[in-house]
């Protein structure tokens, strides 16, 4: 008998509204190419942020800021992803929308200073006492669990190491041997291990040591043994955050009820900060420790209240400041919580720190370029006929508008039995699916007969 198994489709990923973007798509020179890394158009703002992010890999920008002000769905948001993108890993990037700010359960000061001390990063290179080498041996010894005694878990673990010329074997605690096991260190791991936090880092992988087998599909990094010996005093560099030794140095005197109240309120005492920032100005006094100026990125920043831009303000000017990049669509409005006017809702003494770079809207080509980079990023198929229908709705009402009608236009087109979407998929979509446009104006229409 012939069997039939069905094959389930994997949901698929949902593609966050930016994914398409992978960098802001300059040459050498810093030109933006017209279409690259998911970018299209948009050129002047695109260089514009090349040189930004230039001046902060040097160093320059630190307690700075740029604000992206354009229409909507000109980019601004998509800009951000970029220099983050483009900054890599090394360097801070924390993002928020200013709506955000407001929470009943932690006070805007207090959020907005964990903000900017996640967004500040240390350096810091320090002599270590490691052991470090390839993994010849290893042996785990496991113990009921007290907590289960269904369970084992390891209590002692003995490995050697080894150099080019040196041999070594120790036996290791509990703590160190449950991170052999989750880090699924075998022989012929190179690993090091901090002697006196006891974390393990697992360094690469010496290919076909004594008789251990690699795979096609091992994506572990092949190195050679390492020289000298396997206990040493080596330079290590770490990167962390201000905030990260702050949510540390509170762990570390901390009483079990403290801990609860730490988290509930998820306040950080100013003293602990106080304390962090002398034992970095110390680290950096010493040599040893290096400030990172890391990005706060403030999203729709005209829906921050008077008292969080004058706090933020005043966190410029402390020699401890990230960059500030903020973005709005807004132009002279309110400043929110007070009846004073300002340009893009922001205070002046605020708006005189900041780079501004204008975005502005596309043209149908430009339009029509975005779509089908989200189609694609999204894996959808359109009729070219599809692709002019979105692309007049874009730049009639907005780009975001005729993104945002791409997967409705899908769901409508498999409803119809098909997996490719045709003009009058987009059509329907655009019936059911108002824009702000037309909604503001349905709502007029029908404003005198809603109750008062
Ligand atoms: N130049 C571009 N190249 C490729 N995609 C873009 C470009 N500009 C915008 N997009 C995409 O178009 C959509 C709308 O852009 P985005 O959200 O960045 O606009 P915005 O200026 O932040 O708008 P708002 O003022 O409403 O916040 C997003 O999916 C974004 O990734
Ligand atoms: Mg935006």
């Amino acid at each position: 008998m012939v069997e039939i198994k069905e094959v389930k489709e994997p949901i698929k990923q949902r593609a966050s509204i930016h994914s398409h973007i992978k960098g802001l798509g300059l040459d050498n020179q810093g030109k933006a190419k017209v279409v690259a890394d998911g970018l299209v158009g948009q050129t002047e703002a695109r260089e514009a942020s090349g040189v930004v992010v230039q001046l902060i890999k040097q160093g320059r920008m630190a307690g700075k800021g740029i604000l992206f002000v354009g229409p909507p769905g000109t980019g601004k948001t998509a800009l951000a992803v970029a220099i983050a993108k483009e900054l890599g890993e090394d360097t801070p990037f924390t993002a928020i929308n200013a709506s955000e700010i407001y929470s009943l359960e932690i006070k805007k000061t207090e959020l907005l200073t964990q903000l900017i001390r996640k967004s500040i990063g240390i350096r810091l290179r320090e002599k270590r006492l490691v052991y470090e080498g390839v993994v010849k041996e290893r042996k785990v010894k496991v113990a009921k669990s007290r907590m289960n005694p269904y369970s084992q878990v390891p209590v002692e673990a003995q490995i050697t190491l080894a150099t080019k010329e040196d041999n070594i074997t120790v036996t290791v605690g509990q703590e160190i041997a449950q991170q052999l096991i989750s880090l699924n260190v075998k022989k012929g791991d190179v690993i090091m291990i901090d002697a006196q936090t006891g974390k393990i880092i697992i360094e690469g992988k010496v290919k076909d040591f004594e008789g251990t087998k690699s795979y096609d599909i091992d994506s572990s990094k092949y190195i050679e043994i390492p020289g000298g010996q396997v206990k040493k005093e080596k330079e290590i560099t770490t990167t962390f955050t201000l905030n990260d030794l702050d949510v540390n140095l509170a762990a570390r005197n901390l009483t079990v009820s403290a801990i609860f109240s730490l988290f509930s309120e998820r306040q950080i005492d100013e003293d602990i900060r106080k304390e962090a920032d002398k034992i970095v100005k110390d680290w950096i006094s010493q040599g040893i420790g290096e400030i990172i100026a890391g990005v706060l990125f403030i999203d729709d920043v005209h829906m921050l209240d008077l008292e969080a831009f004058s706090f933020l303000t005043r966190a410029m000017e402390t020699d401890l400041a990230p960059i500030l990049i903020l973005a709005t669509n807004r132009g002279i409005t309110k400043i929110r919580g007070t009846d004073n006017e300002s340009p893009h809702g922001i205070p002046l003494d605020l708006l005189d720190r900041l780079l501004i770079i204008p975005t502005r809207p596309y043209n149908a080509e430009e339009i029509k370029e975005i779509i089908e980079i989200r189609a694609e990023e999204l894996e959808i198929e359109l009729e070219p006929q599809a692709i002019e229908e979105l692309t007049k709705l874009g730049s009639e009402n907005s780009l975001r508008y005729a993104v945002q009608l791409l997967d409705p236009s899908l769901v409508i087109a498999q409803r119809r039995g098909r997996n490719v979407i045709r003009s009058e998929d987009v059509a329907l979509a655009s019936q059911l699916f108002s824009d702000v446009k037309r909604s503001v104006k349905y709502v007029k229409e029908y404003e005198n007969l809603w109750m008062k």
